[in-house]
């Protein structure tokens, strides 16, 4: 068979079985096989292709069709343009996390805290942690998580990217160094079990409960770190989470606690509100 009908086979199948980006998701599975770009394989369709090949791609569509995350198949997920180790230890990092990356990396500069103390907790991958630590070399850079799992997966990744972070293994803050950090940012988990139904089966059947469901209000995690953070952020200092999109009021009352900073919510780019930032006054 050429590389060309093990595309379209491909693509056919994942289409037929409700993937509409079938072609792409075809070719983004091929890829890795043969370690080449999508142009090679522009020019080389009438290539054959090894039998050992089709056996592991046809191997990947059909874990595709059972549902399992595109991440999860390739081993990898792009955050913020770094290649992560991705599997089912911990959650696939999204496209919001950039974006609430992206809002800390402004904060960070603005306060001129480049060379802080930084703390993130329920790292997971590392996502934040090693993005930051990439931005910021001078930063001190712990970052925590309550799965083992998880911890070993964030520590493959750090040595991927090449950057030194702390990591702690910590229910909330209770393993933590009792020290005032520079910026301490959070992306919990946040979704009400009530709320469960809405989220869609793929990440219910294949992504780790404990970084998803977050008790009856989804506040579970994120009452007990606000309620901890002033003990850990300096008055100088930041914060920022990552929250369930009709938490603002709460977590704007929940911040009370911290009598030098202001609480400023920003939107994701669905225009939920999905990010609170703890900025000093
Ligand atoms: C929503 S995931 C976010 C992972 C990663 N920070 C990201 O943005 O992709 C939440 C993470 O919090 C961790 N977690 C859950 N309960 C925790 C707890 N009590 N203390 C620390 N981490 C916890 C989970 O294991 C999971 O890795």
């Amino acid at each position: 068979m050429t590389i060309e009908q093990l595309l379209r086979e491909a693509t056919d199948k994942l289409k037929d079985n409700g993937y509409v980006h079938g072609e792409r998701e075809a070719m983004l599975m091929l890829q890795p096989l043969f370690d080449q770009d999508t142009a090679w394989f522009i020019t080389h369709g009438e290539n054959e292709v090894a039998d050992e090949t089709i056996e592991q791609f046809t191997e990947h569509v059909e874990q595709r069709i059972s549902g399992k995350p595109l991440a999860y198949i390739l081993g990898t997920q792009q955050f913020m343009g770094w290649q992560l180790a991705c599997d089912e230890r911990a959650l696939i990092p999204r496209p919001e996390t950039e974006q609430l990356v992206e809002q800390v990396v402004k904060q960070v500069r603005d306060f001129k805290l480049e060379s802080g103390k930084f703390l993130e907790i329920g790292t997971g991958t590392g996502a934040i942690s090693l993005s930051l630590k990439k931005y910021f070399p001078e930063a001190d850079v712990t970052a925590t998580d309550v799965s083992t799992e998880a911890l070993e997966l964030a520590e493959e990744n750090r040595a991927r990217l090449k950057v030194d972070v702390d990591f702690i293994e910590s229910d909330l803050f209770n393993s933590v160094p009792k020290e005032q950090y520079d910026l301490i940012v959070a992306n919990l988990p946040y979704v009400p079990t009530q709320k469960l139904e809405f989220v869609s089966e793929q990440i219910l059947d294949w992504e780790p409960m404990i970084a998803i469901e977050a008790g009856e209000d989804g506040l579970g995690y994120i009452r007990p770190f606000l309620n901890d953070l002033p003990k850990y952020l300096s008055s100088h200092g930041i914060a920022a989470i990552e929250m369930w999109h009709t938490h603002a009021d709460a977590v704007i009352a929940l911040a009370k606690n911290l009598p030098h900073h202001e609480v400023i919510i920003e939107k994701d780019l669905a225009g939920f509100d999905r990010f609170a930032l703890f900025l000093p006054i």
